[in-house]
């Protein structure tokens, strides 16, 4: 069948792949309790005795596998169940021409990993700039409400530059290590909860950005005050620097009235 031989089928292959080896890999760790994944209808309890709850998208932008793009893997880590505030730290991996891996706690760190051990090594702490020159804007365009697309268009009137590359990870890390900008994944006519996830993909780039001295927001509050009722919940979202949110805020509050 042509459908087994399709690029799609190669991608949930690969989905799959990935959520086993990072299921086998927190089995191990004794402080994780349960673990949920994009590729998981429900979670699995993994160790009684620990207090960490992980979710993770073991594999963010297979899509770009076939076109050869960078990918990611991205992991919330949660004390006392899944919701914004519960966040405790936040993990993302960058497969591109190098592996580098961010951890978010107090502080935002950037390790790479060094071939040769096989151990990552820390790089240097992550900040953001009151405000940043790029800008990448998800969804489909001609389903964008007319507001926002007057935002977009405005942050470019202003100067920004294009950057989407199609997978949040690279996307958000690129705006992270130049310093700034903004990233929109917003409500569309045709997905007016947006597409991102919050357990796998929201919170934990929500808490990155904020621990980085930026702000994450659904356009009207802060992404890490929103909770889940169920696993695979959807949120608009906007990630970025104090400048480029804040001009969020003002648009979405302005179209409200
Ligand atoms: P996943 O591969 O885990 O399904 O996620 C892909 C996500 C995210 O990485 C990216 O920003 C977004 O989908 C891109 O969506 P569009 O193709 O609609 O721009
Ligand atoms: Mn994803
Ligand atoms: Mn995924």
């Amino acid at each position: 069948m042509d459908s087994q031989n399709s690029s799609g089928d190669i991608q949930v292959k690969l989905d799959v792949i990935s959520d086993e080896i990072v299921e086998k890999h927190l089995c191990k760790v004794s402080s994780v309790i349960e673990i949920i994944s994009e590729e998981k209808a429900e979670p699995v309890r993994v160790n009684e005795s620990g207090k960490y709850y992980v979710a993770y998208d073991p594999l963010d932008g297979s899509s770009l596998i076939d076109v050869n793009l960078s990918v990611g893997s991205i992991f919330g880590i949660y004390k006392g169940g899944y919701s914004g505030e519960n966040v405790v730290a936040a993990v993302y991996v960058v497969y591109g021409p190098r592996v580098e891996m961010v951890v978010a706690r107090d502080t935002v760190e950037l390790f790479r990993l060094n071939e040769k051990t096989g151990v990552f090594d820390f790089v240097k702490e992550l900040r953001l700039n009151e405000k940043g020159k790029i800008l990448a804007p998800g969804g489909t365009q001609k389903e964008w409400y007319p507001f926002h697309k007057e935002m977009i268009d405005n942050l470019f009137k202003e100067g920004y530059r294009l950057r989407y590359s199609g997978g949040m990870v690279p996307d958000l890390h690129q705006i992270l290590l130049k310093g700034g900008g903004l990233f929109a994944y917003p409500a569309t006519n045709d997905k007016p909860k947006g597409k991102l996830r919050k357990l796998f993909e929201v919170f934990p780039f929500a808490y990155v950005y904020n621990k980085a001295g930026g702000l994450a927001v659904d356009g009207f509050k802060s992404l890490l005050e929103l909770d889940s009722q169920n696993y695979h919940d959807t949120t608009p979202c906007f990630f970025g620097s104090n400048y480029e949110i804040t001009k969020v805020l003002q648009t979405y509050e302005g179209a409200k009235k």
